[in-house]
């Protein structure tokens, strides 16, 4: 690619510098002086760069004005120091091309603000505005930590399947993937037979990785999974997406307390790659987004998370005096309004909850003594809540299998699960973070919806 992106140029290029660039054009402005200004942005960073078109430019006449908001264009020249404001250097361009035009009449990105509704029924368009364009790069900065920080502590990277026939949270909000033919099976309305089905049985597109996870655990050592996974909960929140990205690591030989220090030392990192690499765009969200941003990204840094057993939440939550739309009792699950309350008005900062009710929580975590607790871990973040969910897996045997009877799964479905105790058990542990929560927490978006490039909820699937 001959074109130099902008991101470079701004930082690099000098005074006197040929250089080609390509992108769309923000905006032209023409002086009366027979010159054209244009903004133009490649998606490199948040800035545009200023290109100068002489009228005596060939084409200019016949071609200045199809570079309108939208368009696509080339062009090349020498980089001079800007005299404006606000900007180090500018293009002044020896040639230009429009390879594409964008009809002024339709195209929908005009310069004005656009709610996020729209735009998110424009989703093939959104990332040519400033505030998708920041969300996209600070995603990636962020997957690019994510895998820095656990190769370099030598965390295998696996890839666990995404269609698969067991229900990890058991919590029976699976998708089913199926090659049967429903116009058929719905004119005969008889019970449908899997077995004549692609896979033989009943198959579903994956709610996590984690059971497979422990496979390599328990036999590789510590590793990751960092992929999609599907859950048809039918909830139309700010935090919930049928389609979303989970980064799953396990670790062999760790308790809890290794778990909830990795889970922490994890964000923690993270978030600091991210202040470090993305500074532009945080600004950015930080002023036209959420005031906060900055400032809870920094206090994550700065500060140890706090460790909460979940009976001592229900009771600061009892205590608040607040009146909650869900009843607060032991025994039941933290909704979004307590979670946020503990997080962001109790503790101003990020807390770790764990000891949940064992009744309120999957198969496969570790039985307490307690007979009422499991060691399940939640860390929760301000504006979010939960971010991660984890805990220390059941390693023995006897208990995993009453376990599964308790919660009324097959342990014939989860043989080769139970074999990991069976054959070489050993005390593991890992834990799951929401990657469009953490770029929820990053920018300040208020939906989640508006984190991923395409978001699948509740009757939408478009694009
Ligand atoms: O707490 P969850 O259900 O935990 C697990 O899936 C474990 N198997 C993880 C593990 O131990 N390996 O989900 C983990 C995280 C949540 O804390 C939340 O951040 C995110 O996944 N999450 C969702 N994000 C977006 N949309 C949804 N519908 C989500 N459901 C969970
Ligand atoms: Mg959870």
């Amino acid at each position: 690619m001959a074109y130099t992106p902008v991101v470079k140029l701004l930082r690099d290029a000098q005074p006197g510098e040929e250089v080609s660039v390509a992108g769309w054009v923000r905006t032209r402005r023409d002086s009366k002086n027979g010159f054209s200004f244009v903004e133009l942005n490649d998606g490199s960073c948040m800035s545009s760069l200023q290109v100068v078109i002489d009228g005596q430019v060939p084409g200019y006449e016949e071609h200045i004005r199809e570079a309108t908001t939208g368009a696509s264009l080339i062009a090349s020249g020498t980089v001079q120091e800007s005299p404006g404001k606000g900007q180090r250097i500018e293009l002044h361009a020896a040639s230009f091309e429009v390879p594409g035009t964008a009809d002024a009449e339709t195209y929908p990105l005009q310069k004005k603000r656009h709610s996020f509704e729209f735009l998110r029924e424009i989703a093939h368009l959104r990332p040519r505005t400033n505030t998708f364009g920041a969300i996209m790069r600070v995603r990636n900065a962020a997957s690019r930590a994510i895998h820095e920080f656990f190769q370099q502590r030598g965390f295998l990277y696996i890839n666990t399947p995404i269609i698969t026939t067991s229900d990890c949270e058991g919590a029976g909000e699976m998708f089913t993937v199926t090659t049967l033919d429903l116009e058929q099976l719905a004119k005969k309305p008889t019970e449908v037979d899997f077995t004549q089905d692609f896979f033989g049985r009943r198959a579903s597109l994956t709610v996590s990785g984690q059971l497979e996870a422990e496979v390599f655990a328990t036999s590789l050592g510590s590793c990751y999974t960092f992929g999609p996974t599907f859950r048809a909960e039918n909830s139309n929140t700010t935090r919930h997406l049928a389609e979303f990205w989970m980064v799953e690591p396990e670790m062999p030989f760790c308790n809890l307390d290794d778990n909830m220090r990795l889970a922490e030392e994890f964000i923690r990192t993270v978030t600091k790659d991210v202040l470090e690499n993305c500074r532009e765009d945080l600004e950015f969200f930080n002023l036209r987004i959420d005031k906060t941003v900055l400032e809870v990204l920094e206090n994550i840094v700065s500060h140890d998370f706090i460790r909460v057993p979940y009976t001592e939440a229900i009771e600061l939550l009892e205590a608040s005096g607040k009146t909650w739309e869900f009843p607060v009792e032991w025994g039941k699950d933290l909704q979004s309004e307590h979670e946020r309350w503990l997080t962001e008005e109790h503790f101003k900062q990020p807390i770790i909850l764990f000891d949940y009710p064992r009744t309120i929580k999957p198969f496969y975590m570790r039985c307490n003594d307690d007979g009422r607790t499991v060691r399940a871990m939640d860390v929760l973040v301000p504006r979010i809540g939960e971010i991660i969910g984890g805990s220390q897996r059941e390693e023995r045997l006897d208990i995993l299998t009453e376990r599964l009877h308790e919660c009324q799964l097959d342990p014939e479905e989860y043989w080769w699960y139970l074999d990991l105790r069976r054959y070489g058990t050993v005390p593991h542990s890992g834990f799951g973070l929401g990657f469009e929560r953490f770029v929820q927490l990053l920018t300040g978006m208020v939906n989640i919806r508006d984190c991923i490039p395409f978001a699948r909820t509740p009757r939408n699937a478009d694009f």
